[in-house]
């Protein structure tokens, strides 16, 4: 609820800076307090006089006030505030931001500031998707700052695609949620939790491997999910490139091979309330793996000895005591509910997590997932395409129901 909350509402350089008229009115008619913090380029798109009307508050733009006699504290502004949200937020000040610069008042603000940030970027699609302007979301994330997700239309070259700053109803129900959240604490905050997560690689030789083409992305969003809700995470994780959250709350264990991840994940499994296995385990392993690199041989084929390893998450199934939270994952092609649903009573789990690959935009590699969610009565949960970061916050909620509906019923 916005309701009573200190909000600063800084504002960049970006055509889509007329939506923050909308922004500030929708928040102060929801009875939120607002102090507006524009940058020097954010003027060339909106005058300071409208804001500063909406706001009912003198817009701060610089460091020290006209006269030159006035300082404009940063800090205390920044400590002021319950959230500091940045719309819209331009790829220039964006990189700022990822990298520490401090060249005015908004920057200042934002080094200054305590409380969660949340950034609603506004660029064209091609910035958006930069390598640049990726990586540097990346380090924002990693600060455990949010990001209203941009969307996809009209943008201010006239082309189409993504990278419009959300609508500032969006942002503005985004900020309800957050306050929700700290004002409602998870029913999982404070409990330990344990994910697996990435490809296995199983040696052939010292130079090559059997793996597989997940990148770990899924099993990273929720840790990061979990973390939101509070809860003090353990993350196996096999071979992956992809950055990870930092995090105290965030205990990263790095595996190669499905029998390093089985060893890791049996070793924290007793003391996980909820243990979420995402990784991608090869089911088999080279029998023998060579001490040394095979030589190319003369004739044409070879054959691999493989020997199967183990199924971990059948495995915990059958270790699996009350009040511990088991969810698997079912990655399929044919007969997905009728496979996912077998695999969910075999493995003795409380719920199974459906991707099919039939499904554009699931499954390895992309940065988005379709999900269902099917659980012990064979009810289902079918989810629209999500990014990761989102379908591992359903997955999640879903885990803080069961563990509501199972305290209401003990
Ligand atoms: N899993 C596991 N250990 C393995 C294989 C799979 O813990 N050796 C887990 C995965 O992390 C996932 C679930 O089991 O949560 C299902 O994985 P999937 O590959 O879909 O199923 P399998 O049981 O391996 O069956 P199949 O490959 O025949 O579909």
């Amino acid at each position: 609820m916005v309701q009573g909350k200190k909000v600063i509402v800084g504002v960049t350089g970006s055509i889509a800076a007329y939506k923050s008229a909308f922004l500030v009115r929708a928040l102060i008619r929801k009875g939120a307090h607002v102090r507006v913090v524009m940058t020097p380029a954010a003027e060339q798109f909106i005058p300071p006089i409208t804001l500063a009307t909406l706001s009912r508050h003198p817009v701060l733009r610089d460091l020290a006030d006209a006269s030159g006699q006035t300082w404009n504290n940063h800090i205390e502004l920044a400590r002021w505030a319950d959230v500091l949200v940045i719309a819209p937020l331009s790829a220039n000040t964006l990189a700022k931001l990822a990298h520490g610069l401090c060249d005015n008042l908004l920057t200042a603000v934002y080094l200054s500031a305590r409380c969660p940030v949340v950034l609603a970027p506004a660029m064209d699609e091609d910035m958006w998707l930069h390598a640049a302007t990726q990586a540097n979301v990346t380090t924002l994330l990693q600060r455990n700052h949010h990001i209203v997700p941009v969307e996809h239309g009209e943008l201010a070259s006239g082309l189409v695609g993504m990278g419009r700053m959300a609508e500032p109803e969006n942002i503005v129900a985004f900020l309800e949620d957050l306050f929700q959240k700290k004002t409602q604490p998870s029913p999982l905050d404070g409990l330990a939790a344990l994910v697996t997560a990435g490809p296995t690689f199983e040696p052939i030789d010292p130079v090559r491997f059997i793996g597989n083409y997940s990148t770990g992305k899924m099993g990273i969003a929720l840790a990061e999910a979990l973390l939101e809700h509070g809860a003090h995470v353990t993350l196996i994780l096999g071979p992956s490139v992809e950055p990870v959250p930092a995090s105290n709350q965030l205990k990263v264990i790095r595996v190669h091979t499905a029998d390093e991840m089985y060893q890791q994940t049996l070793r924290f499994f007793p003391q996980a309330k909820i243990t979420i296995m995402a990784a991608a385990v090869a089911d088999y392993t080279p029998a023998q793996p060579a001490a040394s690199k095979l030589k190319k041989l003369e004739h044409e084929s070879m054959t691999l000895t493989l020997r199967p390893t183990t199924d971990i998450l059948h495995e915990l199934g059958q270790l699996k005591q009350p009040g511990q939270v088991l969810v698997g994952f079912a990655l399929e092609t044919d007969y997905e509910f009728d496979n996912a649903l077998q695999k969910l009573y075999k493995k003795n789990l409380d719920f199974i997590v459906l991707n099919s690959l039939r499904d554009p935009g699931a499954g390895f590699g992309h940065d988005t997932n379709r999900i269902t969610i099917i659980d012990r009565n064979g009810q289902s949960l079918a989810f629209p395409l999500k990014t990761k970061r989102e379908a591992a916050q359903d997955i999640v909620n879903f885990v803080a129901t069961l563990l509501k509906s199972s305290a209401a019923s003990e």
